[in-house]
C-alpha cells in the first residue's frame, strides 16, 4: 500500500529536494503540500512549490497556503542560504494557484480523508502544523505519523549557537507541536550528517532538463558546505525526513521534551530530558518521583549510505 504523504513546506532548496524525492518515490502517494513563510516569504515559498510542481509535471497535487508570518515573532527568512526569492534554478511559471482553502484547513481535511494511513511531514517553521493540531487536538492520534524536520536535541544549532532555523522561526508553534503531537523530530543531530557526494552532483549537473534545474538545488553558500570529501557538499536536511519515510535509515530515541519561548540567546532551544530528571515537582530527588512522559521521538542516528542511495534512487527517475 502506497503511503499517503502531506508536506508542509517552506520551499528553499532542500524542500524542493524533498518535493522531488516523494513525488518519484514508488511507494509514496504524495497528496497534498501546505507551504508557510520561513526560507522566504509565504508568497515566494507558495510560488516556488507550484513551479517544482510544473517543473515535474504534477501540478495535480493540490497546494494550500499557510501562515504569513509566526504567531508572535518577526518573519526573518534565509535568503542569503537559499538565493534571491529563496530558490535556486530556473523554474518554470506555474499554471496553477493554490486551493481556496487555508493551510489549516486543507491539513485537518487530509485528516480527516486519510486517516490513518496518512503521513505528514512538515519541514518548515510549524505555524501551520501548530494551528491544526490547535482546531483539531485529536490530529497526532488520527494519523500514522507526524515527522519534523528541525530542532538540535544533542548538538549546536544553525540560526543560533542553541537553536535550529524552523524552530527559532516561530518557537511557540514548534512548542505547541513538540508538546501537542507526539512527533518524530529530525533534527541537526541527523540532518548535519546528511551529505551527498561530489560525484552525485556533478551527474546532476551534467544531466538534461530537469536534473540541471535539481542541480542548483545543492548549491549553498561555502560557508555552509560540509568539507569531510575535500570538497564543497551541502547538508540536505529536509532530504532526511522524505528519506526515513521511503527507507527507515534513521533511529530514534523517546525524550519528554521542550522547546525554549523566552526572547534572548536560548530562543528555540530543544531541551530535551535525557537524563529524566523534569517531573511534577522541580528538584525533587526521589525515587517515587512523578516523572514526566515523553512528548516525542528524536532520531539519533542514519543510516547514510541508505541515505544517499535512496536519494540516488529517486532523484535519478527524472533522467
Ligand atoms: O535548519 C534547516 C531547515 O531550515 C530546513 O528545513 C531548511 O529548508 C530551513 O527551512
Ligand atoms: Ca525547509
Amino acid at each position: 500500500m502506497r503511503k499517503k504523504v502531506h508536506l508542509d513546506v517552506d520551499t528553499g532548496n532542500d524542500d524542493a529536494i524533498l518535493l522531488a524525492m516523494m513525488l518519484a518515490a514508488e511507494d509514496v502517494d504524495v497528496v497534498g503540500v501546505s507551504t508557510v513563510c520561513g526560507n522566504s516569504t509565504l508568497t515566494n515559498t507558495t510560488q516556488n512549490t507550484l513551479s517544482i510542481l510544473e517543473l515535474f509535471d504534477r501540478t495535480d497535487v493540490p497546494v494550500a497556503k499557510g501562515a504569513e508570518r509566526p504567531f508572535v515573532r518577526e518573519h526573518h527568512d534565509a535568503e542569503w542560504v537559499h538565493g534571491e526569492n529563496g530558490i535556486r534554478g530556473d523554474l518554470p511559471d506555474p499554471s496553477t494557484s493554490p486551493v481556496d482553502q487555508t493551510a489549516m484547513e486543507f491539513i485537518c481535511k487530509q485528516v480527516e480523508t486519510y486517516g490513518h494511513r496518512l503521513t505528514i511531514a512538515a519541514v518548515g517553521p510549524l505555524t501551520n502544523i501548530a494551528l491544526a493540531i490547535a482546531n483539531r487536538p485529536t490530529l497526532p492520534d488520527d494519523i500514522d505519523e507526524l515527522y519534523l524536520m528541525g530542532g538540535a536535541a544533542h548538538t549546536h544549532g544553525n540560526i543560533t549557537p542553541v537553536a535550529e532555523f524552523n524552530f527559532w522561526g516561530d518557537p511557540e508553534a514548534a512548542s505547541r507541536v513538540m508538546q501537542d503531537g507526539f512527533p518524530r523530530m529530525v533534527g541537526l543531530d541527523v540532518t548535519n550528517q546528511a551529505t551527498v557526494l561530489p560525484e552525485f552532483i556533478d551527474k546532476l549537473e551534467d544531466a538534461s532538463p530537469p536534473l540541471d534545474t535539481v542541480a542548483d538545488w545543492f548549491d549553498y553558500p561555502d560557508e555552509l558546505m560540509n568539507t569531510e570529501y575535500g570538497t564543497n557538499v551541502p547538508a540536505i536536511h529536509d532530504g532526511v525526513v522524505g528519506a526515513d519515510i521511503i527507507g527507515n535509515i534513521l533511529d530514534y530515541e523517546s525524550y519528554y521534551m521542550e522547546v525554549d519561548t523566552t526572547e534572548g540567546p536560548s530562543r528555540g532551544a530543544v531541551i530535551c530530558d535525557v537524563l529524566e530528571t523534569m517531573d511534577t515537582e522541580v528538584n525533587v530527588v526521589s525515587e517515587d518521583r512523578n516523572r514526566f512522559s515523553p512528548t516525542g521521538d528524536v532520531a539519533e542516528s542514519i543510516d547514510i549510505d541508505h541515505f544517499r542511495e535512496i536519494m540516488s534512487q529517486t532523484i535519478l527517475k527524472y533522467s
